[in-house]
């Protein structure tokens, strides 16, 4: 029989991916997304399996160890990338979850592609995890995998942490074949969400669709009690404080701002170029700024990073042509040679980097139409050990619960952010020190390592 973990996380991206070069060579690059920036410290500290994906099509790839993880591959054809995964989960799933702001698709030949592709996770995850082992299973993708895990392994804890907003009643009951999305949620005994209102809109749905009787944080089902709770992740803030007190990384941060030009204050977006993100308002308030003369080319600049996501959806294809058109107007308009005042990097960066930029930028400015919880915000708190720096957050992003002395802001406000910007771009050294230090003593208290442990041990992992 072929080794098992105690331990096994599935998720649908493992936390490396596979990139294949101009010259048909194959290598690994770290994932994109939240969730991997938060598993991959827990993962590694238990030693333990972590079942996904490799991001491209075709056969899996042998399983193999890596940084102190065992990764098992799970293969996905061309059809089932094209179903399941941009769409069941990507052009169904995500917008209806995210306040449907992107009309969601309804395809049968989806729906079914995503039941066959979570029954191979929850195969895989059977096979690899020790009797009586934990299993944890990740986000949107793979809502099935509890119930069927369950029935094939009936010995198992099992958690599920979904790491995007869960809708609203009134929205959930769109979805086609909606229960059974529900009786497989409900085959873990622990169920995370990030905010508690997410817990209640799902416990308050058991009652509705399947007729349970569901009790504060507790549902009893098919003779077991399931709970669903609020866990709001986040991040290694030890590695990121690391990275930020290291001296290459601040000259870096110093000749990043120098060569943006000198004293122009920085403003930094860096987001995975989804249109959940509110990068297109963001770009439209900072361009009415510019044209209103409140703010000038001299004086301030935006960097916005957006990492390239989901290419081959077509609602990212637009996006990506709307906001590159609109980077392109701004420069055009209030640009001169040699300074323009929107730097757009459409590219991956390693961590050091995105600290660096971290450092330099005056004003952070995350703006999410919705979000599940948003790990950039936390990131950037975390690396301004000087205390300075201002971040301008969208009440719609999970993290805004616990950012409170963030610029709060309506995203879907044009006014409302240009005003979040003004006042963080005027707050002085005191107010933004002010601000600073309750957000960076919540995120040190309640970093990735506790958020891991709270999940486990409500789970009853020893
Ligand atoms: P999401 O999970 O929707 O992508 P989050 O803000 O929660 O959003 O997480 C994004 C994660 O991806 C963060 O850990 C962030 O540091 C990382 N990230 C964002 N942009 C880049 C980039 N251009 N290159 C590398 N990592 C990035
Ligand atoms: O939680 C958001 C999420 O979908 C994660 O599952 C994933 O890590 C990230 O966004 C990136 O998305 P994708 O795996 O589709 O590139």
């Amino acid at each position: 029989m072929s080794e098992t973990y105690e331990f096994v996380v599935v998720a649908n991206r493992l936390p490396v991916d596979e990139v294949v070069g101009a010259d048909g060579g194959r290598s690994w690059a770290r994932s994109p997304g939240g969730l991997v920036s938060a598993l991959q410290p827990i993962v590694r500290g238990h030693g333990g399996a972590w079942v996904g994906w490799t991001g491209q099509p075709g056969d899996a790839p042998e399983p193999f160890d890596t940084d102190g993880m065992h990764l098992h591959p799970v293969g996905l054809s061309e059809d089932d990338v094209d179903r399941y995964y941009e769409g069941q989960s990507n052009g169904t799933i995500w917008p209806l979850f995210h306040d449907a702001v992107e009309q969601p698709t309804h395809r049968r030949p989806w729906r079914q592609a995503y039941e066959s592709v979570n029954r191979r996770f929850a195969e895989a995850a059977a096979q690899l995890t020790a009797v009586d082992g934990t299993v944890w299973v990740h986000d949107y993708q793979l809502m099935l995998v509890p119930a069927m895990l369950r029935e094939l392994r009936p010995d198992l804890r099992i958690g599920f942490f979904l790491h995007i907003p869960f809708p609203p009643v009134e929205l959930f009951m769109q979805l086609p074949r909606r229960a059974e999305l529900l009786r497989g949620l409900l085959g873990a005994d622990l169920v995370g969400f990030q905010r508690p209102l997410a817990a209640q809109n799902f416990l308050q749905l058991t009652g509705r669709l399947l007729g349970l009787d569901p009790q504060e944080q507790h549902v009893e089902y098919d003779g077991r009690t399931v709970t669903a709770r609020a866990f709001p992740i986040s991040i290694d803030v030890a590695e990121v404080e690391k990275l930020a007190a290291d001296p290459d990384v601040q000259a870096e941060a110093r000749r990043m701002r120098h060569e943006l030009g000198g004293d122009r204050r920085l403003l930094l977006g860096v987001d995975r170029l989804d249109y959940t993100k509110g990068i297109e308002q963001r770009l439209e308030a900072y361009g009415e700024l510019l044209a209103d003369g409140t703010v000038s080319n001299d004086d301030v600049v935006l960097v916005q990073v957006a990492t390239p996501s989901r290419m081959r959806v077509q609602e990212y294809q637009e996006l990506r042509a709307r906001v590159e058109h609109q980077v392109g107007r701004i420069n055009g308009e209030f640009g001169a040679v040699g300074q323009a005042p929107v730097h757009y990097l459409f590219q991956s960066m390693n961590r050091a980097e995105l600290v660096a930029l971290y450092l330099a930028a005056d004003v952070m400015v995350i703006t999410p139409l919705r979000d599940g919880m948003n790990l950039v915000a936390k990131e950037y708190v975390a690396a301004r050990y000087d205390d300075q720096g201002a971040l301008v957050l969208s009440e719609f992003a999970g993290a805004a619960a616990e950012l409170t002395t963030a610029f709060q802001v309506n995203p879907h406000d044009v006014e409302d952010i240009k005003r979040a910007l003004m006042d963080a771009l005027n707050a002085d050294a005191g107010e933004q020190a002010e601000r600073m230090r309750p957000m960076r003593d919540q995120v040190r208290d309640h970093d990735i390592d506790r958020w891991a442990q709270d999940f486990l041990t409500a789970l009853g992992k020893s």
